[in-house]
């Protein structure tokens, strides 16, 4: 199945590093070709003999070996796909802050194609603030992680960790290859909030972080489309292979944006939370308190969704959002026939861990043709693969 595909692997310094020996050996046995890199640790956990026999190449580690220097751009350029498994706390750290300090570390900041990620740890550090900071930033360059599983763990202790096992990093990478079934297809993805001037300093704005959205445009381009992602002001900063961003501040230039990209698109995602009201005019000057209170007249803003579904296109495809609080079935089914969308993503505000600046989600897809699908709560990347599944579905049927 990976016949003939170019895959690199990082080894980092982690108890799991003997797990990438079951890797080398499965990746091997699909027909991949594989080279290896470590770092410096990783060879305290296993030798780059045990690795370069089973890869079948010599294993490298440093920038400089034997008086030449190992070529990290064309490392880059040589894999189609890159994995680093284990991926240490460490070495997860100094790539979410474009550290280069090793050999490793530079090829991953010169590859140019898709990455994936196993991280491994101790559930202590797996729960730390920053590795959920390194975890997202991580992601919001485009890379794939797979999530760490429950299991013992090298402290003895038993809790969230474990590097996954290699056979199902095997199934994530030939999916990875499998699932271009979008090649050729056009894709427009809105996300993020906007924000509505009132003054030089002040605005409406609401919460949304942006990250579903995100999750979506990059689940669409691993699976073939081209992708134009018009983002609000988030705080994400987003690098996807695949993924043209078009940064916008205010529902006015994402209505823009949407009309200008739309005609090309063949599946649109509208995710962004978009102001549905605006202030009617913007003082030049910032508005100084007085003493009686202040009143902002407001004026509905575009609605992108709507408009795009009047002009919706033969063969194209449209999704929404709604996100309620109550009769929310009834709110998803009008806004799915109001709105002309093919589906609606419903996700409730009474759902714990589902909705804004969660990092993970919990939905019910409605389809045109009656379908409901209520997924479990996940994390908002694997939300975007069962979305895109259904949207692919429904694209072929
Ligand atoms: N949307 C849009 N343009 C707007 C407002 C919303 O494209 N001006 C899109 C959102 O991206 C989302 C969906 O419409 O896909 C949400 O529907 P909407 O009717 O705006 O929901 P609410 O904002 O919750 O408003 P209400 O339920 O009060 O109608």
């Amino acid at each position: 199945m990976l016949n003939g595909k170019k895959i690199l692997i990082g080894v980092t310094g982690s108890i799991a590093a003997y797990k990438s020996l079951l890797l080398v050996r499965l990746l091997i046995k699909a027909g991949a070709e594989v080279k290896v890199i470590m770092t410096a640790s990783a060879k305290d956990f296993i030798t780059p003999l045990s690795l370069a026999t089973l890869s079948k190449n010599q294993v490298l580690t440093d920038l400089f070996e034997e008086g030449s220097w190992a070529n990290h751009v064309m490392l880059g350029r040589w894999a189609d796909l890159m994995i680093i498994a284990p991926l240490s706390c460490n070495t997860m750290a100094k790539m979410a802050n474009g550290i280069c300090d090793n050999l490793l570390l530079a090829v991953y900041l010169s590859a140019n194609c898709p990455i994936v990620l196993a991280p491994a740890m101790d559930e202590d550090m797996w729960k730390h603030p920053s590795t959920k900071i390194n975890i997202e930033t991580l992601q919001s360059f485009g890379n794939k992680i797979i999530p760490v599983e429950k299991g013992e763990l090298a402290s003895g202790l038993y809790g969230d960790g474990r590097m996954a096992e290699p056979e199902t990093i095997l199934n994530c990478i030939n999916e990875m290859f499998c699932k271009k079934e979008l090649e050729g297809k056009k894709a427009l993805v809105t996300a993020g909030p906007t924000y509505e001037p009132i003054d030089p300093v002040r605005f409406i704005g609401n919460h949304s972080s942006g990250k579903m959205g995100v999750a979506i445009a990059a689940e669409l381009a691993a699976r073939g489309a081209g992708v134009c992602l018009v983002l609000g002001p988030s705080s994400i900063k987003p690098d996807i292979p695949g993924v043209v961003i078009k940064h916008v501040t205010t529902s006015k230039e994402m209505f823009e944006a949407c009309l200008e990209k739309s005609p090309s698109s063949d599946i649109i995602v509208m995710s962004a939370a978009v102001a549905d009201y605006a202030p009617v005019s913007v003082s030049r000057e910032k508005i100084k308190k007085t003493e009686g209170s202040l009143i902002i007249e407001l004026a509905k803003t575009d609605d992108i969704l709507k408009t795009l579904g009047d002009k919706k296109t033969k063969g194209q495809l449209l999704v929404g959002f709604a996100l309620e609080n109550h009769n929310e079935r009834e709110y998803a089914l009008k806004k799915l026939n109001d709105k002309n969308a093919d589906m609606i993503v419903l996700n409730s505000m009474n759902d714990e861990g589902a909705g804004f600046g969660y990092d993970t989600n919990k939905v019910t897809i409605f389809e045109k043709n009656g379908n409901e699908i209520s997924y479990e709560r996940k994390p908002k990347q694997q939300v975007a693969e069962d979305i895109v599944d259904r949207i692919i579905k429904m694209l072929y049927a």
